[in-house]
């Protein structure tokens, strides 16, 4: 497994590890995404530091053999990858092909890539299935989508059983407070601005990370190989729904919500369709209202794991990012 120290790697080790008694290797990177203390419940899970775009820490992480990779690697902040996109197509691009290449090397039997519907673009109607067009927006999903078409030429060139499951917008535990919910719910439990990007009516198509888990779980036991699978949330949200929902659950004051200048290239709208996921077996159990209250509880209650988080690194990123935007 791979970036299993980030926010859906580390949901989708406890899966596995408590559900399904499996053996988990973890090689990460630890950027700042990634972090030991969210695998700390964990004690049986192997972690080798290390870069997956580096052939040598692959090789290590696979060891004498492996049943199987799950790739949760990446770059994964589109506002970053706005700013700074280098790493974006060194981890997600060159990182990806080294771990293919590890695979087949050492014959791997089969190989899941964790991959964004932001390949898909924006869709103003309706929902992409897995034959819509890849028209990616930001470099973050062009990194990924370049990463998707990799995978798919090993499965027809070297018959690599690979394949990729596409998710909509994660929320739970453990995500860093770089993206939407967590950031929101941390400024609104500290009384800061909650910054809405251009008119806050665009749309996301929310995912408990622990149904993206399962799913991701029904695609490497029983998905075909050079297949894509969605895997998209039951429900749709704009952005200024979720953020006065998130005042009302922490008690906040709606008048910290400010509008602010839009992030360039921003896609209005994001909607997947999960059919053939659920000719699998898969079907999400969580909503969103329901999500969303355990998410804040978990944020309430484990300040433990966010105390350090907002206070190193992640400063000066919301300084930069959100600096000259809030008033
Ligand atoms: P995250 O940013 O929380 O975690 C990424 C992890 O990858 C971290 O542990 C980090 O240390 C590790 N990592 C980064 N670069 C690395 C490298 N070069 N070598 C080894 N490890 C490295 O990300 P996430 O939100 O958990 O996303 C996981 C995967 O799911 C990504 O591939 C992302 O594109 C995809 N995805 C995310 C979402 C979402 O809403 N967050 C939705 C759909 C798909
Ligand atoms: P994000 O969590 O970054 O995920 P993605 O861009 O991959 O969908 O953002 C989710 C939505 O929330 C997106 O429309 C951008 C918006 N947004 C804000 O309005 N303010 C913010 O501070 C952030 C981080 C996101």
């Amino acid at each position: 497994m791979c970036g299993g120290a980030g926010f859906i790697g580390s949901n989708f080790v406890r899966i596995r590890v408590r559900e399904e008694a499996d053996e988990v290797v973890v090689l990460d990177k630890l950027t700042y995404a990634g972090r030991r203390e969210n695998l700390a419940d964990l004690p049986e899970v192997s972690l080798v530091v290390g870069d997956i775009a580096d052939q040598a820490a692959v090789d290590e992480a696979i060891g004498d053999g492996v049943d199987a990779i799950v790739n949760f690697a990446a770059e994964t902040h589109v506002d970053r990858s706005i700013a700074q996109p280098d790493a974006f197509v060194t981890t997600n691009g060159q990182g990806t092909y080294q771990l293919l290449e590890g695979a087949r090397r050492h014959q791997v039997a089969r190989y899941v890539q964790i991959s964004t519907d932001e390949v898909y673009g924006s869709i103003e109607e309706g929902s992409f299935t897995e034959e819509s067009p890849i028209v990616p927006s930001s470099p973050y999903s062009a990194s990924k989508a370049g990463a998707d078409l990799l995978v798919q030429s090993y499965f027809h060139t070297y018959g690599l059983e690979a394949l990729i499951c596409r998710g909509s917008n994660n929320y739970g535990p453990y995500q860093y407070p770089e993206k939407l919910i967590p950031l929101m719910v941390l400024n609104a439990l500290h009384g800061d601005p909650l910054p809405v990007y251009g008119d806050g009516m665009q749309v996301r198509n929310w995912l408990y990370v622990e149904d993206f888990g399962r799913g991701i779980g029904h695609a490497l036991a029983h998905g075909h190989a050079g297949e894509v699978y969605n895997v998209g949330g039951p429900d749709e949200a704009p952005n200024i729904e979720v953020v006065k929902r998130i005042v009302e659950l922490t008690g906040a004051d709606e008048s910290i919500i400010e509008y602010v200048t839009d992030r360039p290239g921003h896609d209005r709208r994001y909607s997947l369709g999960s059919e053939k996921i659920r000719a699998l077996g898969w079907e999400a159990r969580v909503h969103f209202a329901e999500g969303l209250e355990k998410t804040v509880n978990w944020y309430r209650e484990n300040t433990d794991w966010w105390e350090p988080v907002r206070s190193g690194d992640y400063r000066e990123y919301y300084e930069r990012q959100y600096g000259r935007k809030l008033g």
